[in-house]
């Protein structure tokens, strides 16, 4: 396969951002689709870690184009900030019609959580579903127009008008139109030489059969349509997604590459029905260092849930799962896999569609040994303990895809690509 897209299988932070650089070794082009900097993608290369948040995660890798496409919205105060980071030379191209963030979204964005109380979603504050919802209803700013000062001046002084409106209805703190555009111009001078229509270069480079990842942020479960709505994020991290998000068409995608962590967390509030508490999440949270990449807040922990890989590959298609964090299991006697829900005493193999009915669905596990040798430096499958294959082949036969590659480390050389696929 030429062109696949990196997916989150289950709520985010599966490391997408650690197979999408290993991949990138071996591609010519890494494209993000959705999303902004509510995603957190660690890199790990030779010890050093790198946190990226909007900058696709080919960027550490000279050779390759990065691209920022038309699904994305764009905090440019965080996009220049990102990039004053990246100290090796990079390729990037913004999209034309991506959207900016702009300071009235975060603020919007707590206030609406503040007004929801306890069913609050638990978002990153980062702006990002006001940024999406202005899209929608068709009063956001695109790239385009942000990177041409008049057009940006008379379009803000309109929208700060108009959300200062919204702000007092929430009793916040007003915004100035003047500083606004002032501070905002200087970030606008920095994105402007590398925006274009992303669209057209993606089919030249296409055109040219370039090897291109595209690389999700968030998860399925996190997806608008396919997630578990209302705890969801305001974009679709599927594979349907890609085409419409990039400008090509949906054919000239040819596989998902599904990364999965060998257990579940979950930021952010919503039902999760492996979620376990206590001794057993703590060892697996301090192992794992699960703690958020974008707001340092404690990921709740949970048992790898089967159903959950079944919707995705459902609803996104999944050619390959990449497992990850396989190293954090070492040393559990016991390890559970969910295999299907109870609701209401009838078993069943789907997620309800009302987050009601989710919240009351009771898992049915399976249970499998655990494997005590260190496996953080196999360099294949073969190398594996008996018991760390047979959790990987488990894993494989209920989700009816085969693992495509796995991991037991951070690093990008703790790595292993079991099937040629890319
Ligand atoms: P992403 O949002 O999907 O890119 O994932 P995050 O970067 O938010 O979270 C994944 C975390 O797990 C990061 O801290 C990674 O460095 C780390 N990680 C990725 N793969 C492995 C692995 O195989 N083993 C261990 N121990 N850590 C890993
Ligand atoms: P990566 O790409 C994990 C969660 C938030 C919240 C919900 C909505 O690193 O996997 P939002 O700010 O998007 O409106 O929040 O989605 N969330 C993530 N959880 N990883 C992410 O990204 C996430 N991006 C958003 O915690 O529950
Ligand atoms: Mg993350």
């Amino acid at each position: 396969m030429r062109r696949i897209v990196v997916v989150g299988t289950q709520w985010g932070d599966e490391g997408k951002g650690k197979i999408t650089d290993y991949l990138a070794q071996r591609a010519d082009v890494v494209v993000r689709y959705q999303g902004g900097n509510n995603a957190g993608h660690t890199v790990v290369i030779n010890n050093q870690k790198y946190s990226l948040h909007l900058l696709p995660s080919g960027i550490l890798n000279p050779n390759i184009i990065n691209v920022m496409a038309n699904g994305m919205v764009i905090d440019p105060k965080a996009f220049c900030q990102e990039l004053s980071k990246i100290k090796t030379p990079f390729k990037l191209f913004v999209s034309n019609r991506a959207h900016i963030v702009l300071p009235y979204h975060p603020k919007l964005d707590l206030a609406y959580e503040l007004s929801k109380g306890d069913a609050k979603i638990g978002t990153t504050h980062k702006g990002i579903g006001p940024a999406y919802t202005d899209k929608v209803a068709r009063i956001g700013l695109r790239v385009g127009t942000f990177v041409n000062e008049n057009r940006f001046y008379h379009h803000l002084k309109e929208l700060v008008e108009r959300k200062n409106y919204e702000l007092s209805l929430y009793k916040q703190p007003l915004l100035d139109f003047e500083s606004i555009f002032a501070e905002y111009r200087e970030y606008a001078k920095v994105m402007e030489p590398f925006v274009c229509d992303t669209s057209i270069l993606l089919n030249e480079l296409i055109e040219q059969d370039k090897k291109i990842l595209f690389e999700g942020a968030q998860g399925v479960l996190l997806c608008l349509d396919h997630g578990t709505y209302p705890y969801v994020t305001s974009s679709s991290p599927t594979a349907a997604s890609v085409p419409l998000n990039t400008g090509i068409a949906p054919w000239l995608v040819e596989g998902a590459i599904g990364v999965t962590k060998a257990y579940t967390t979950r930021v952010g509030s919503g039902p999760m029905p492996s979620e376990i508490e206590g001794e057993l999440a703590h060892y697996i949270r301090e192992t794992g260092r699960e703690y958020g990449t974008t707001t340092g807040r404690p990921r709740r922990i949970g048992w790898l849930d089967t159903v959950i890989l079944r919707h995705t590959k459902c609803v996104s298609g999944l050619s390959y799962l990449a497992v990850t964090l396989l190293d954090v299991l070492t040393g559990i006697d016991e390890l559970k896999i969910v295999t299907s829900y109870n609701l209401d005493g009838q078993e069943i193999d789907y997620l309800p569609s009302d987050i009601e009915d989710y919240e009351r669905v009771m898992p049915n596990y399976m249970v499998l040994p655990g494997w005590k040798t260190d496996i953080s430096q196999v360099k294949s499958y073969d190398e594996l303990p008996k018991e760390a294959k047979n959790y990987l082949d488990v894993i494989s036969n209920l989700v009816g895809v085969k693992i495509g590659m796995f991991s037991v480390g951070p690093d990008r050389n703790q790595t292993i690509m079991i099937e040629p696929f890319f």
